[in-house]
């Protein structure tokens, strides 16, 4: 895999004082990876719907270090999260820079001051590393395309920042474009990579078109086990090449469902793909269970509704105890009015955020 491309050859410190913010989504895998090799090298192949609500706005200051001031061998960076000092964020962000400094030789000639916000409330279940991760990504592209002595296209800004966001969260490489987002390579898709996501390269029928995603908050508490630790789990777990073939099979079909627009077999697959990733987590050892008794309420609750009115709602689960609850657009109206009578008793609060599918990445 061609890496090489990302190093930066014809950079020039004509900057030194500057300031960027984006605002990226958050993004909900109907093709789930979970299984990955060293450095964030995926085992199978996954594709996600790009969110538009759930999102984190970043704002990166970059002021260059003086010759006096500190190692220049140093990453340096203060962080603040919601207005306030986050020094328990801070060695995952370091890590993730340790990780990229090869790729952003700039990282060590700057001082950074990070200020980030996401739209969901935090502890709301909701993983905040996908939209954290691309976020910071693309505030350190738009440093190197200020710094660039040669034109970059955004296509290459694009890619780059899905590739440095991978080796923050293999997620977050879903994170950067829209309205759906392909990661790994997959020979049914042109262009795939292991490296970085692409946006799904075929025409996508009408209904697949804004789609909708309400987020029910089932348990905003910290998940008892962690995405890292849940993928090293896959390392000699029994069903784990059962499980990427799968994945991967099921990447190939619901490429050609995306384009022909066959809903229920979408609804199949993404279900499937769901309780499959689940299926997971129990049969691992240590063996562990992220659904809460809610979740399952919520599940039973969308099969009886599909059953009795004909609806094409379908769920499907991050790594946690929420339930996303997917819809055609056309439904919106009865599916808010379901989710408000029947699903929302099962949330903490009555808690869920409505979402939709978004295009990605936004610079204010
Ligand atoms: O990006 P990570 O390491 O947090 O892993 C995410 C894994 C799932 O969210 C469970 C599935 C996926 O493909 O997003």
């Amino acid at each position: 895999m061609d890496t090489q491309q990302f190093i930066p050859n014809s950079l020039q410190n004509k900057t030194t004082k500057t300031s960027f913010t984006w605002k990226t989504p958050s993004n909900i895998a109907l093709v789930k990876y979970w299984g990955k090799t060293d450095p964030q090298i995926p085992k199978n192949a996954s594709i996600s719907f790009t969110l538009s609500n759930s999102h984190t706005i970043t704002t990166i200051d970059f002021k260059s270090k003086n010759n006096s001031e500190a190692n220049h061998n140093e990453i340096n960076f203060e962080l603040f999260f919601e207005g306030k000092k986050k020094e328990d964020f801070k060695p995952k962000i370091a890590k993730f820079f340790e990780r990229i400094r090869e790729y952003c030789p700039y990282l060590t000639t700057y001082t950074m001051v990070i200020h980030s916000e996401n739209s969901f409330p935090h502890s709301s279940g909701i993983a905040s590393s996908a939209s954290g991760m691309s976020a910071i990504a693309m505030c350190l592209m738009s440093l190197e395309k200020s710094l660039s002595s040669v034109e970059l296209t955004d296509e290459f800004i694009y890619k780059k920042a899905s590739f440095l966001a991978r080796l923050g969260s293999g997620s977050a490489s879903r994170s950067i474009e829209g309205p759906l987002v392909v990661w790994g390579n997959h020979p049914a898709i042109k262009g795939s990579s292991d490296v970085f996501g692409i946006p799904f390269p075929y025409e996508v029928h009408e209904v697949f078109k804004n789609y909708h995603d309400a987020i029910l908050l089932v348990d905003k508490g910290e998940k008892q086990v962690s995405s890292t630790v849940g993928h090293d789990l896959m390392y000699n777990h029994p069903f784990a090449t059962q499980r990427f073939n799968q994945a991967n099979e099921n990447l190939a079909t619901i490429s050609e469902i995306l384009q022909n627009g066959d809903i229920n077999s979408f609804i199949n697959l993404v279900e499937s793909e769901a309780l499959s990733l689940h299926a997971m987590m129990l049969t691992s050892n240590p063996y562990f269970i992220l659904m809460k008794p809610n979740t399952l309420e919520i599940i039973n609750a969308i099969w009886r509704f599909r059953n009795n009115t004909g609806s094409k709602v379908c769920f499907t689960l991050d790594a946690g105890a929420n339930v996303h609850v997917l819809y055609p657009a056309n439904e919106s109206e009865t599916v808010t009015q379901f989710i408000d009578n029947e699903l929302s008793k099962f949330c903490q609060k009555n808690h869920y955020i409505c979402d939709t599918v978004g295009l990605g990445a936004i610079k204010l």
